[in-house]
Order: structure tokens, then sequence, then C-alpha cells
């Protein structure tokens, strides 16, 4: 069953500065100037708005209050003062309004940015990862890096990071300027604000560790749609039809529980946040008539007593409101820091997994070779390749010829540390060779090809390539030495041609039908509507596993590389055609090294060894008549049998 998250580190509910902080800090590297903008036009908007009430003030104190006490109506002077207000006051927040428009628009086109530079950087990454990544890791995790995580990011630093750093300046600015009107009343103001972050935090942790278990339990939900879709027919071959929805309700009632969770203690914060904010509005109302009705004296402020007029305490009232929706909003966007920085913790740590090392320095050229045997270094194809091994401190640069003479010496090899799979293999396949594995399923058939290919790297023992050691030569000249067909056919989304090149991306059209007729490809792939030109998808579902796999062996030999490597390459084809497949790989096969992991014993009779592989051991080796000699496992395989399953 599927069981997407358990590879993955666990999910902490808490909220992780460090990661936060790499926002932050590969938000700003993005694009400095456009960070500093942001930053600028969030303070500026978020200042603006404390503006508002201290006019507020001013306006009472200066216009209504004296025009009321003196009872002479609107004088030509105080109509003047009105409209220099109301300009004033206009302006302010017209600017307000800009600031806040431009800090949007530069957050918007930083964080989109930063994204797309963060897919680049991940996607990059994951091509350098070595294969053991994705043994260990489950492709729906991978895949979720680039959706829900990279989107939880975004919502972090395009919504909630700014949002918290608008909260944050028009709290420090609020609370200087209340200090300035009223110590009383600003304590007022502070009890209540405690209240109001504790709470906020407490339903915030609920609904945010709500969130990210559900967003688990949502992958398994995907995971569990997506296999039963693909295995629709085994569900109904084995009337499972009632199992897999009851299996389903199972999940979907999880989900629903922890949705529920979420949503209800996400809900229910800003309306009690904000009722806090409302009593908190009239007590600072209550309290403030109070010390204006008793006098000076029961007023102290940050410079000392002072009067506290109408036009304070309505300023001041004012103020208490944006301070308790700053802090409700800064609130809001707890459970968002906390998902977005689980988010981001996990995209980060993808782009920190350590890449494929690749200490090799011995690569692979196309070079011209003289009667005597001397190799020169070319810039075109030639036909002919050398290995070249730089100078060092011991040795000179030299040329070596690419020959295809491959030997395994006492290799061990495990896939964990703690379980070996391979023991002690020695084997040496001369240029021109074919040498073939036999042995059951599980045997280390196909991991002996993942050593060559340096898929992994072995525990113990040597493999020598040409006479080089080869964990120095370069792995993608290694790799382009070898032509494989690997066990499990991939193709790619495009037209056969295109999956044909892949093989070799400058080879002609010419050479890609050729490769195809060696494969003995060239007659199906005619029959198809479109002949080369037909466009297969990614799983090639319009193709039967045979097709594919003769579309394999074609890219294979379109490498046209010296040293061949086959697992089970024709085992889902029929008899009659392998034997046609087999002639043609035979052809492709004349003067290169070739290893073979066969179905049918069959097609190995002819190779110049074969070995007998079992629990990861060489149990027998020899030519097909000296292991029919042996009368061992070979033999009992070969009359008994016939063939491997
Ligand atoms: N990626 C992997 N991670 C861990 N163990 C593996 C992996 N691939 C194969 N194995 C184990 O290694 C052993 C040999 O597998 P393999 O070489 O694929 O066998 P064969 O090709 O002969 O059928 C098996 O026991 C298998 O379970
Ligand atoms: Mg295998």
């Amino acid at each position: 069953m599927n069981n997407k998250n358990s590879s993955m580190p666990t999910k902490k509910e808490k909220m992780n500065k460090k990661t936060l902080l790499r926002v932050i800090k590969t938000a700003f590297v993005v694009n400095k100037p456009l960070f500093v903008f942001a930053v600028i036009f969030i303070i500026l908007n978020a200042s603006c708005n404390i503006t508002g009430p201290l006019f507020i003030q001013r306006f009472i104190d200066d216009i209504i209050n004296p025009s009321l006490s003196i009872g002479s109506g609107m004088t030509e002077a105080i109509k003047g003062q009105i409209i220099n207000y109301a300009l004033i006051m206009g302006s302010l927040f017209l600017f307000g309004v800009i600031c806040n428009w431009l800090y949007r628009y530069f957050i918007v086109l930083l964080t989109q940015g930063m994204l797309h530079k963060l897919r680049v950087d991940m996607f990059s990454h994951m091509e350098k990862l070595p294969i053991s990544f994705f043994d260990t890791h489950h492709h729906g995790d991978i895949m979720s890096f680039y959706t829900n995580d990279a989107d939880t990011l975004r919502m972090l630093a395009s919504e909630a990071l700014p949002m918290v750093l608008v909260s944050f300046v028009s709290v420090i600015a609020g609370f200087i300027t209340m200090a300035m009107y009223s110590i009383y009343l600003l304590l007022v103001v502070i009890l209540f604000s405690v209240i109001m972050i504790l709470f906020a935090k407490f339903s915030a942790m609920r609904s945010a560790k709500a969130f990210m278990t559900q967003q688990t339990v949502m992958g398994e939900v995907e995971g569990f749609v997506e296999e039963m879709m693909s295995g629709q027919k085994v569900v109904k071959v084995f009337n499972h039809e009632k199992q897999t929805i009851d299996d389903f309700d199972k999940l979907n009632d999880e989900y629903y529980k922890l949705n529920l969770t979420g949503n209800i203690f996400g809900n229910i914060l800003m309306p009690i946040i904000q009722n806090i904010g409302l009593i908190l509005f009239i007590t600072v109302a209550f309290v403030g008539g109070c010390i204006v009705a008793f006098g000076p004296t029961y007023n102290i402020t940050l410079t000392g007593f002072s009067t506290l007029t109408i036009g304070t305490v309505v300023s001041f009232m004012l103020l208490s409101r944006q301070f308790t929706n700053a802090i409700s909003q800064a609130s809001s966007q707890l459970s968002m820091i906390v998902m977005g920085s689980a988010g981001a913790s996990r995209v980060f740590m993808l782009l920190d997994q350590d890449v494929e090392v690749d200490n090799g320095n011995v690569t692979l050229v196309n070079c011209t070779i003289d009667d005597d045997g001397t190799i020169h270094e070319v810039p075109y194809r030639t036909g002919y390749w050398a290995w070249k091994q730089p100078a060092n401190d011991k040795y000179p640069l030299t040329y070596r010829r690419l020959r295809g003479d491959i030997r395994f010496f006492n290799v061990d090899f495990g896939y964990t540390p703690n379980k070996i799979v391979l023991h002690d293999v020695s084997l040496y396949a001369k240029p021109g060779q074919k040498i073939a594995f036999v042995g059951a399923t599980g045997a280390g058939k196909t991991t002996i090809t993942n050593l060559i290919n340096r898929f992994y790297d072995i525990a113990d023992g040597k493999i020598r390539y040409d006479d080089i050691n080869i964990n120095t030569i370069k792995k993608a000249d290694l790799r382009r030495s070898l032509g494989i067909v690997l066990q499990d056919t991939n193709l790619f989304t495009g037209t056969i041609m295109d999956n044909i090149r892949y093989g070799r991306m400058d080879a002609s059209d010419e050479d890609c039908i050729e490769a195809a007729k060696l494969a003995n490809a060239h007659d199906f792939i005619m029959m198809m509507p479109e002949g080369y030109k037909t466009l297969i998808n990614g799983d090639g579902g319009s193709l039967s596993q045979g097709q594919k796999q003769l579309i394999s062996i074609a890219r294979a030999a379109c490498c046209n590389a010296p040293v061949v490597i086959l697992d089970e390459a024709t085992s889902s084809i029929d008899t009659r055609t392998e034997a046609l497949v087999q002639k043609g790989i035979d052809k492709l096969m004349e003067g290169r090294t070739v290893f073979v992991i066969a179905h049918r014993l069959s097609t190995v009779q002819n190779a110049d060894a074969i070995m007998v592989l079992d629990h990861g051991k060489v149990i027998e080796r020899g030519t097909h008549d000296d292991l029919i000699k042996q009368k061992g496992v070979y033999y009992q395989l070969y009359t008994g049998a016939f063939e491997l399953e």
C-alpha cells in the first residue's frame, strides 16, 4: 500500500527559524534591489496607517473642540484649516495606497522569480542525484516538492511574511505613539494584546498541526486513487471492488476529520480575536473618558505628566484598534508560516541532498590511430575512441584505445551496508566477447550491470575497464561508452524517431532507421499510422510490451557503443520475433563486448562465457558445452525447465 511520507523528514509543527531565514535570504539573493524596494514600501505603507489617527487628534483638539467651546461656529480661518487638514490627510492616504500597491507588485515579482529559480534549481539538482535517492524516496514525495511544497512556500513568501512585516512595523509605531499619549491606556492595550496572542498561538498551532497531518493523508488519498486506477484490472479480476471502497472510505474519513479540526481552529480564530479587539476598544473609551474627567495628574506619558484631551482619547482608540488588527493579522498568518516553513524545509531538503559524486578525470575522446598505434585526439567523430588520462605527479598525459575490456576482481556489493547482494564476484570480458548471466530472479544479475555503469559503487574489490580503475572514469564518459537496454523499458513522450535518437542525439534519421532495422523494430514501426513520426506518450501506452522493448533495443543500437548491456531485453517478445531480434542483436554485437542477461537459455548458447549466479555468487562458469558437461545447475536448468521461470 502507498505510504507516501514514510521516508520524509518528520514535519515539525514548530516554526523553523533557520528555514524562515533561508527563505528570506533566497528571496533577497534572487533580486536584491527588488527586495530592498519591497521592504521600504512595506515600511512606508505601515507608517502611513499611523498618521490617520494622529490627524484625527489634531482635528478634534484644534478645530472641533475650540469651535464647540467658543460657540462661534465655523470661522473662515477654521474652514481654511479644515481644507488644509483634508488635503494633507488625503495625500498621505493616497501615498499609503500607492506604497501598498507597489509593495504587493514587487513582492509578486520577487516571489515568482524566486519560485522559478527554485524549480530550476530543484530539477537540475534532482538530475544530479544518485540512483539510490530514487530508491529510497517515493515518487509521490518527490512530485510534491514541486507542487504542494512549492506552493506553501510561495504563500509564505508572498503573503505571510510581508503581512508579518507590515504588522510588526504597525505594532512598533503604534506602541510608541500610544506611549506618548498615555501609559495607563497603553497598559490596558498590552493586557488585551497578550490575551489575543496567547489565544492565537494556541489555535494557530492546532490548525497548523491538523493541516500538516492532513497534507500527509491527502498524499495517501492521492496515492491510493492512483494505485487503484492503474491496478483497476487486477481489482476487477479478483473482485476487490468492495474492499477497495472500504479502504478508501477509511482514508477519506481520516482526511475529513483532520480537515474539520484544521478549519474549525482556523475559522474561529479571526472572529474571536476581533471580538477581543472590540472589547478593548470600549475599555479604552471608558478608561480614557475617566482620565479626561479626573484631570491631568492621572495621566502619565512617555514624557511625564500631561493632559489627556478628547482628541487624544479618540486617536488612542483608533490606534489601539490598528494595533490589535495588526496583531490579529499577524496571528492569522501563524499557521501559514508553520506550514510554509515545513514546505520550505522539504524543498531545501531536496536541494541539500548530496549529489552523485564524480571524482573521475579520465575522459572519452574521439581519436585517429596511426599505423604504429599512436593515438591522436581529434575534435570530430571518427568512429574511434580513446580514454584520455590527464597528467599527474606520477604519469604524463596518456591516451589508451577504448577496447571494451571489463574485469571484476573479488567484488562485494550491497544496496544497503547491512545486506550484501554480491559476494566475491570475479569475471572478465575481453573485447568482442559475449558474456551471459543466468540465474533465478533476485540472484543479482541486474546488480552486476548496475555496477558497470556505476549507478552504485562497490563496497570491496576492483572493477577495471580497459585496465583503468572504473572509479577514475568520468561517469558521463563511462556511460557514453555503454549501450544499455535496461530491464524496465522506459520511453518518453515524443515520436518513435525521437525515442530512438535518445541513444545518440546527433544520429541522423537514417542512423535511427538503421538501428531500428537491426533491432527488428522497423517492420512494426512502418505499420504504425505515421511510421517513425507516430507520437507515443511517456509510458508507451499504445504499444505492446514487446514493441516497447524493440524500441529500447533500437535506442541502444543507435548509440553505437563498444560495450553493450542487455538486461532481459527480449523477455516480452514472442519466440519467433525473438529469434529475429537475436539475429539483429548478434549483428549489433559484432566486434563489441556484450553482457547479456538471458531470459531464455536458448539465446545465450553462443556466448563466450556463461556465468550462473545464485544468491549473488557465481556458482558456475564456462561455455555452453563446458557447463553441459559439468552436469551442474546449468545442466539441470537446460534439460529440466528450459526456461528460467
Ligand atoms: N534498488 C535496490 N535496493 C535494494 N535492494 C535491491 C535493489 N535492487 C535489487 N535489490 C536486491 O538485490 C538482489 C538482486 O537483485 P537483482 O540484481 O535485480 O536480481 P536479478 O536481476 O538477478 O533478478 C535482490 O535480492 C533484490 O531484492
Ligand atoms: Mg534483473
